[in-house]
């Protein structure tokens, strides 16, 4: 039997991650190459384009990362003077780039954080209604592996009646690096997507920022390629390469490769299909842990599923379980970060839900902290069989009742 572990023939490792990668996208690979037009080109528009399109926003600017995109979108709202820039509320569980951004913002904008509640895994939306209702600053919205995050908007409201404030949307960000698509998550003013590996769609390193906003989105055209622009020739000729070049305000290099674009269209294409196979392996995951312990991060009907996450029961050894699945040949990843547990944020200021804001104490990010020490990610990617998520299952399952063998 092929997928029979033996003494003489040790289990196949299973991935936490592995990109999909089809024909369709060495090929496309292949054009570009073919072509050696490698950078800012017609792959890159046509996969903004299409990328808007998907995720049902007016334009879309493909950019070199995730990080690139949280970075020059909150640059360009800060600019417009979205409100004070001393602080910015971001959830405590997350991955570091949404806050690290601050640090390479005009001023270094003060991060605050706001806890996450037991059954999202983001920000309790109350405690954003609350910073906003303050006009303390800009708030960053993280949709944690595909959940949307619940809006400020919707505090005490049902579906129904919560409608969007578009004096709110002026000061949110949304963080949607691992939520595609998701229709709660392609909110706001701006939406900041990543392309990284671990991803539904990736691109290698990629990531984009969707609005419905034109002016916005040239102010990031034009910084994500160093700030230069080509004024109209004064001759009324077509001019000559960077004869009637400006730089009104300076820029970086954020560019998105056009292979990476080429990719993208092609994982753009397949994503409705790429979203159903993890749904589905979602969807086995619970089926086989449900009632030994563990607990899940709600499986809201619109979410996607980028990373499949579970919580130990408190007083369970993580790295010494995942160590006994590594043994058994099974990659895992800690669910993410709590960011006041690394040292750079040891020192940040909490948001509490009566709306003060001091340093921490005791009893403040109870739930990050339980995430961050308890979480663990499981396999999931769309080569994985219904063969290899028993096998995680049943592994995990042991590792859980026998936890000092
Ligand atoms: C929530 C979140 N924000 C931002 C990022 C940064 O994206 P990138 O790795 O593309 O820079 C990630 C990436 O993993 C993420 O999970």
């Amino acid at each position: 039997m092929a997928t029979a572990a033996t003494a003489s023939s040790p289990a196949s490792r299973i991935a936490l991650g592995r990109p999909s990668i089809t024909e369709a996208e060495f090929a496309a690979a292949q054009r570009v190459l073919e072509s050696r037009w490698l950078v800012l080109g017609a792959e890159n528009r046509a996969f903004e384009e299409e990328l808007a399109a998907f995720c049902g926003r007016r334009y879309a600017v493909a950019l070199s990362s995730g990080t690139a995109a949280l970075h020059l979108a909150l640059y360009a709202m800060l600019q417009e003077g979205a409100g004070h820039a001393d602080s910015i509320l971001v959830p405590a569980f997350t991955f570091p780039a949404t806050a690290n951004i601050a640090r390479f913002l005009p001023g270094q904008p003060e991060v605050v954080l706001g806890d996450v509640t037991a059954d999202s895994f983001c920000m309790d939306a109350r405690l954003a209604a609350s910073w906003l209702s303050q006009r303390r600053g800009p708030c960053i919205l993280v949709h944690q592996f595909g959940h949307p995050a619940p809006w400020p908007d919707s505090v005490g409201k049902t579906d129904e009646e919560a409608a969007p404030s578009p004096e709110n949307d002026a000061l949110i960000l949304s963080d949607a690096a691992c939520a595609i698509g998701v229709p709660g998550a392609m909110r706001g003013r701006a939406v900041c997507l990543s392309f990284h590996p671990r991803k539904l769609l990736t691109t290698g390193e990629g990531g984009a920022v969707l609005s419905d906003d034109q002016g916005l989105i040239e102010e990031l055209r034009t910084r994500r390629a160093h700030g230069l622009v080509v004024r109209p020739s004064s001759s009324g000729k077509p001019s000559l390469p960077g004869e009637d070049v400006d730089m009104p305000q300076p820029g970086l290099n954020y560019r998105l490769p056009e292979l990476g674009a080429a990719i993208g269209r092609v994982q753009l294409a397949r994503l409705p299909q790429l979203i159903a196979r993890h749904r589905e392996i979602a969807e086995h995951y619970r089926d086989r842990l449900s009632g030994h312990g563990l607990t899940f991060q709600t499986d809201h009907a619109q979410r996607i599923y980028q990373t499949f996450a579970v919580v130990l029961p408190s007083g369970h050894d993580r790295a010494a379980l995942r160590q006994k699945m590594a043994e058994a040949g099974i990659e895992t990843q800690v669910a993410s970060y709590a960011l006041h547990h690394l040292s750079a944020y040891s020192d940040a200021k909490v948001l509490r839900l009566n709306g003060s804001v001091s340093a921490r104490q005791d009893g403040d990010l109870t739930i990050a902290s339980e995430l961050h020490s308890r979480g663990l990610a499981l396999p999931l990617h769309a080569e994985l069989r219904d063969a290899d998520i028993d096998r995680v299952c049943t592994t995990l399952l042991a590792a859980l009742q026998k936890p000092g063998s």
